[in-house]
C-alpha cells in the first residue's frame, strides 16, 4: 500500500521570537515551558507582575541561600552549607538564576570551523544546537523540533539542513522551517522556525545566552559578549591567557559523582591540595610562589613552574602556570606551550560532567611523544581530582558535616566564588 505524502514547502522565513501562543495558553501551560522561555503574561502591568512575584513565599531552595553569610570576612566566614551541594531544588534555583542568565561557555569555535558544521549540547533542561551556515554566520537554537518536540540534531558533524528524525520536518541552518511533511489542511500556521538563542564567539570560545529576550539577529559582537562574560577582566585574559595562535588539539570528558560546585571549589583552593593530592604536579611547580587575585567575575591563580626531577627534558608546565576561573563554571589553564579549558556542567545535584579542551603551540603538534606524555600527566591530575571530589560529595552527604571554614590566605578565590553565587541566587 502506498502512502501518499502531502508536503508543504514553506518559503524560508526567519522565525524570530517565541511561539505564537496566546497569553492564556502560556499561563495554562506555564509549568511545561522551559524556564528560560517563561515570561510574565504581557497583558499584566509590570508593577502588578512584580508585586505578584514579591508576594510569593520563598521556595525551600531560596531559604537555603541565606544559610551562607557572604558579609562575614573570610577569616570568620563559614563555607556554604552542605544543602547547597545536595538539595535537588537548590540546583533548580542555580539553573534559573545562574546558568540561564548571562553568557555561558558551551564549546569552542573549532567545533563550528567550517560552513555547515554544528554541535549540540545541553545545559540544565535546555537542549541547544550551534551551527555555521553556508555564509559563515554562526547561529544557535533550541534543539527542539517545533512539531512534537523531538530533539532535532544529535552529536556533532556537518549538515546542509536539519531534518527531524521523527516526522521529517526540515529546518535551514538559519533556523527557518523549510519543509513540513503531510500538513495538508492545517490552518493559522506560519513562522514555525527554530527558536533562536543569543550566540557569540570570543577567541576560541563559543558563548550562549539563554535569556528570553532574543532578537532575530542572534550573533552578538564578540567584544560586547566578552565584556559581559568576564566583567573587568577581559583585557587581562586577552593578554595573558588566551593565545589565539594555539591550535585546538583534542577533547577529554569526565563524568563525576559530585555536585558541579565541588569541582569548582577544588579548583579554587589556591593550590592548597596540590602537595597532598598531586605529588607529580607539585614537583613541577614552585608552590610557595602561588598567588591569587579576584576580579569582578574572574579569579586568577598564578604559580611559577619549578624544575622537575625528570632525567629528561620533558617540561609540560613551563615557567609559569596561570589558572583563570570565569564564573560560574569555566576554567582556562595556560602553562608552557599548552592551554586547556575545563567546562563544568551540572547533570544533577550530585553529578556533573567536566569537558577538557586542549590547545597547543603549532610547532609541537607533531611531537607525538610530548603530546602523549603531557595528556597522560594532565589525565593523572584529573583522576586524582575526581577521587577527591567524589570523596567530598560523600562527606557533604554525611550527617556529620554542615559547613566548613576557609584557610584565609589561600582560599580567597573560593570565597569569592561563593559570594558571587550568593548574590546571583538572591536574584
Ligand atoms: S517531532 Fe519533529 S517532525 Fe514531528
Ligand atoms: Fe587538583
Amino acid at each position: 500500500m502506498s502512502m501518499a505524502t502531502t508536503m508543504l514547502v514553506i518559503k524560508p522565513l526567519f522565525s524570530p521570537l517565541i511561539h505564537h501562543q496566546s497569553s492564556r495558553t502560556a499561563r495554562l501551560h506555564h509549568h511545561t515551558i522551559p524556564t528560560p522561555l517563561r515570561r510574565v503574561p504581557t497583558h499584566l502591568p509590570t508593577s502588578l507582575a512584580s508585586a505578584a512575584a514579591a508576594a510569593a513565599p520563598p521556595s525551600a531552595a531560596e531559604s537555603l541561600v541565606d544559610d551562607f553569610d557572604p558579609e562575614l570576612p573570610i577569616e570568620e566566614a563559614l563555607t556554604p552549607p552542605s544543602s547547597w551541594y545536595t538539595d535537588p531544588s537548590f540546583l533548580d534555583l542555580e539553573l534559573d538564576r545562574i546558568f540561564y542568565r548571562g553568557w555561558q561557555a558551551v564549546g569552542c569555535t573549532d567545533q563550528v570551523k567550517s560552513p555547515q558544521a554544528f554541535f549540540t549540547g545541553r545545559l540544565g533542561s535546555v537542549e541547544f544546537v550551534v551551527c555555521r551556515d553556508d555564509n559563515g554566520k554562526i547561529h544557535a537554537f533550541h534543539n527542539v523540533c517545533r512539531h512534537h518536540a523531538s530533539l532535532l540534531a544529535s552529536g556533532s558533524g556537518k549538515k546542509s539542513c536539519f531534518v527531524c528524525p521523527y516526522h521529517g520536518w526540515t529546518y535551514a541552518l538559519n533556523g527557518a522551517l523549510l519543509r513540513a511533511t503531510r500538513i495538508k489542511g492545517i490552518r493559522n500556521f506560519d513562522e514555525f522556525g527554530l527558536i533562536p538563542l543569543k550566540v557569540a564567539t570570543w577567541g576560541p570560545f563559543v558563548l550562549l545566552n539563554f535569556e528570553k529576550d532574543v532578537s532575530p539577529n542572534q550573533e552578538v559582537e564578540s567584544d560586547i559578549a566578552a565584556k559581559e562574560w568576564t566583567g573587568s577582566c577581559v583585557d587581562i585574559l586577552g593578554n595573558s591567557c588566551i593565545d589565539p595562535s594555539l591550535t585546538y588539539l583534542c577533547r577529554r570528558e569526565y563524568t563525576l559523582e559530585c555536585n558541579w560546585k565541588v569541582f569548582c571549589d577544588n579548583y579554587l583552593d589556591g593550590g592548597y591540595h596540590v602537595p597532598y593530592a598531586h605529588k607529580g604536579l607539585a614537583s613541577g611547580l614552585k608552590l610557595d610562589s602561588y598567588s591569587t587575585t579576584t576580579h569582578e567575575k574572574v579569579s586568577l591563580q598564578i604559580c611559577e613552574g619549578g624544575s622537575t626531577d625528570n632525567a629528561d627534558d620533558f617540561d609540560r608546565l613551563g615557567v609559569k602556570a596561570l589558572y583563570a576561573f570565569i564564573y560560574p563554571n569555566f576554567m582556562i589553564n595556560r602553562y608552557g606551550p599548552w592551554m586547556d579549558t575545563n567546562l563544568v556542567l551540572p547533570l544533577g545535584p550530585r553529578k556533573c560532567r567536566v569537558i577538557f579542551d586542549y590547545f597547543l603551540k603549532d610547532s609541537l603538534e607533531d611531537d607525538k611523544i610530548f603530546v602523549e606524555r603531557s595528556l597522560q600527566d594532565s589525565e593523572r591530575v584529573q583522576i586524582e581530582d575526581i577521587v577527591l571530589c567524589e570523596g567530598v560529595q560523600k562527606g557533604l552527604e554525611s550527617p556529620a558535616y554542615c559547613s566548613g571554614r576557609y584557610a584565609p590566605t589561600v582560599e580567597n578565590a573560593m570565597y569569592h566564588f561563593h559570594g558571587l553565587l550568593y548574590r546571583n541566587l538572591k536574584g
